[in-house]
């Protein structure tokens, strides 16, 4: 037989290599951020069009190149940060594979203009699929201006896997924040489609925090500094009570380099512990500065990944700061978790000997069957149930509805015991701040509160979604809200649904909403415009990232799950009496959202039981 094997011609095999650098627009994005950072530049500029297909621009004032480099930096292992196998260990850049500039430049069209503080005019090189098609002088500022174009045009099949722009956007949008938060001493901005998104003066961590999340970060973070022999960990984590139901804002830096880490991200998880509920996250930005010889950072192309040669030091180094920073703050007792769910439970027996229990609204004086108590809560509830419609046809539709559905509502309750509960006797007592309760012919029926203000809710807002006709309450003082570049394209997609939900808002400037009113449904006293708007954000991401729950059906779980009356919310005989009517003229009342029952009955025969000899 013949020989078969043949070396691969260098586009080929650079288009190869291409595949593991530049999955996405993005992955471009944070290979040039990066060279101009390595570059020394103090000034970077990103450009882009169609959310980086049509173009990526990166400019920067960094050292320039000269003419020979220029050429040479599009070919593959061609560097100028490693010169040996050792100086792998003692990496300072973010470069060093020599293989960015060569992967972009097979699969786009390229256009490099640079130029070197000592020269007199520069150089521009153009560059289409590996292969050179241009060179001439040019003159132009010290510094390197690269023009990125049609990304993936000559791999048909990758271009057609990438997503919207709004999701290329995003990724983005992540690797810009990743740069720009490792280097607040750098001036950056990003302009999109012509519009400015950010613009990014050099600055302290916290002002680039700010800078990038938002004013009111200001108030939110704690300073870490830890200075041991192994690392110097320095930089900001969230105070538990604004960690939101998403992880996106946690950002880990090795040596400048942001990291992926599951196991030191588990050391900062379980420094909160005890203070956050399981599905919180709190927020950080945290840089370990470790001798480079104590890491290896060629693990993965993307260079998200590192290996520590004493990992079990760092984590407990981490653990331990996290922990202590926390505690400086004093921040454990009274955390308020936006009255959170059965937050009091999560706290263990251990937490309880330091911290002081969150308090919980509960009136040891209260008597449902007095009339004229109102507690403040009640009233709101009132007044919501006074807005509403009015009961729901009764308990006949109700009974219609069964009919209907019959499968596992006939099984849980005998729906004209309930009628006769409800129409007959319609006195319900609370118990514990958390059960509604009712004698029912056959013995009682038990309603969770919260799970059956959560299903009336959701279904209204799924209506509203559908009829578009949520209706909004106005705010007596309208409140701006300010948004992270990314959630502010999130929420310019979903704006047409916020709306029909009852939301009045408009947008107002940059990443700026204005919110002029809020649901009719939620009921007005109850919750902060601001405070609602942003947990809708944050359960909807995380409903879609982690459940992949439709838009719509997202949306209305959120807003279901952030406006629901809580455990502990005392509510008044009327207060009961309505939400009790529209639960039983839902759709699906026996279920929560998380499908858990919503209502329980225990029979005279089971009560019964239970005094049975022992
Ligand atoms: N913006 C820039 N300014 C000055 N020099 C640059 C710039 N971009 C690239 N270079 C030069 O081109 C070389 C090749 O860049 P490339 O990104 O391909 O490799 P690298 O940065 O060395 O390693 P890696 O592949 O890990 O990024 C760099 O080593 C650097 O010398
Ligand atoms: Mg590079």
């Amino acid at each position: 037989m013949s020989d078969i094997i043949q070396l691969l011609p260098d586009h080929i095999a650079n288009q190869i290599a291409a595949g593991e650098v530049v999955q996405r627009p993005a992955s471009a994005v944070k290979e040039l951020l990066e060279n101009a950072i390595d570059a020394g530049a103090d000034k970077i500029q990103l450009i882009l069009k169609d959310a980086g297909k049509a173009l990526i621009q990166v400019i920067d004032n960094g050292s320039g190149m000269s003419v020979a480099d220029a050429k040479l930096c599009f070919a593959r292992h061609a560097t100028s940060k490693l010169r040996k196998a050792e100086d792998l260990f003692a990496i300072r850049t973010m470069g060093f594979r020599g293989e960015a500039m060569a992967s972009i430049a097979a699969i786009a069209q390229v256009e490099l203009k640079t130029k070197t503080a000592t020269a007199e005019l520069g150089v521009c090189i153009r560059i289409e699929g590996s292969e050179f098609v241009g060179e001439e002088p040019t003159a132009c500022a010290q510094g390197t201006q690269i023009l990125v174009k049609n990304l993936f045009y000559n791999t048909p099949a990758r271009r057609n896997f990438l997503k919207s722009n709004a999701a290329e956007m995003k990724h983005i949008l992540d690797e810009f924040q990743r740069v720009a938060l490792a280097h607040p001493e750098i001036n950056f901005s990003l302009h999109s489609e012509g519009a400015e998104i950010y613009r990014l003066p050099p600055s302290t961590l916290k002002q680039r925090i700010v800078h990038l999340f938002g004013n009111n970060y200001n108030e939110r973070l704690i300073p870490v500094e830890e200075e041991t022999t192994i690392i110097n960990l320095k930089g900001f984590i969230g105070k538990p009570q604004y960690a939101k139901k998403t992880r996106g804002e946690q950002f880990f830096f090795v040596n400048n380099r942001f990291i992926k880490d599951a196991y030191l991200n588990h050391a900062i998880l379980k420094a909160y512990e005890e203070i956050l509920p399981d599905d919180h996250f709190p927020f950080y930005v945290l840089f370990i500065e470790i001798d480079p010889a104590q890491v290896d950072v060629n693990v993965h192309p993307t260079k998200t990944e590192i290996k520590y040669v004493d990992e079990k030091s760092i984590y407990a180094i981490l653990h331990a700061a996290i922990k202590r920073s926390i505690g400086r703050f004093n921040i454990s007792p009274s955390i308020d978790f936006n009255q959170e769910t059965g937050f009091s439970q999560l706290i263990t027996p251990k937490a309880m000997e330091d911290i002081v229990p969150p308090s919980i609204s509960f009136n040891p004086d209260f008597n449902p069957f007095a009339a004229e108590q109102k507690p403040k809560r009640e009233q709101a509830y009132a007044t919501l149930g006074s807005r509403l419609s009015p009961s729901p046809s009764g308990w006949d539709d109700l009974y219609k509805i069964t009919a209907k559905e019959p499968e596992p509502i006939q099984e849980k309750l005998n729906w004209e015991e309930a009628e006769e509960a409800t129409n007959v006797a319609k006195s319900y007592m609370q118990w514990h701040g958390r059960y509604i309760v009712s004698q029912i012919k056959s013995g009682i029926m038990i309603i969770d509160q919260q799970a059956a203000h959560e299903r009336v809710l959701y279904e209204k807002f799924l209506a509203h979604l559908e009829d578009r006709k949520g209706a909004s309450q106005q705010s007596l003082f309208p409140q701006t809200i300010n948004l992270s570049a990314s959630d502010f394209v999130l929420v310019q997609g979903l704006l047409e649904d916020i709306r029909s939900l009852g939301f009045q808002v408009r947008e107002f400037g940059k990443n700026t909403l204005v919110i002029e009113g809020i649901p009719v449904d939620i009921g007005a006293a109850q919750i902060n415009e601001i405070e609602l708007f942003e947990q809708l954000l944050e359960s909807y991401k995380q409903n879609q990232q982690e459940l992949k729950l439709s838009k719509r059906d997202s949306l209305a779980k959120s807003m279901a799950k952030n406006a629901a009356i809580k455990i502990g919310q005392v509510l008044s005989q009327q207060e009961m009496n309505v939400l009790v009517d529209e639960l039983f003229a839902c759709q699906n009342p026996n279920f929560s959202l998380n499908g858990k029952w919503v209502v329980q009955t225990l029979s005279l025969a089971e009560i019964a039981q239970k005094f049975e000899k022992y």
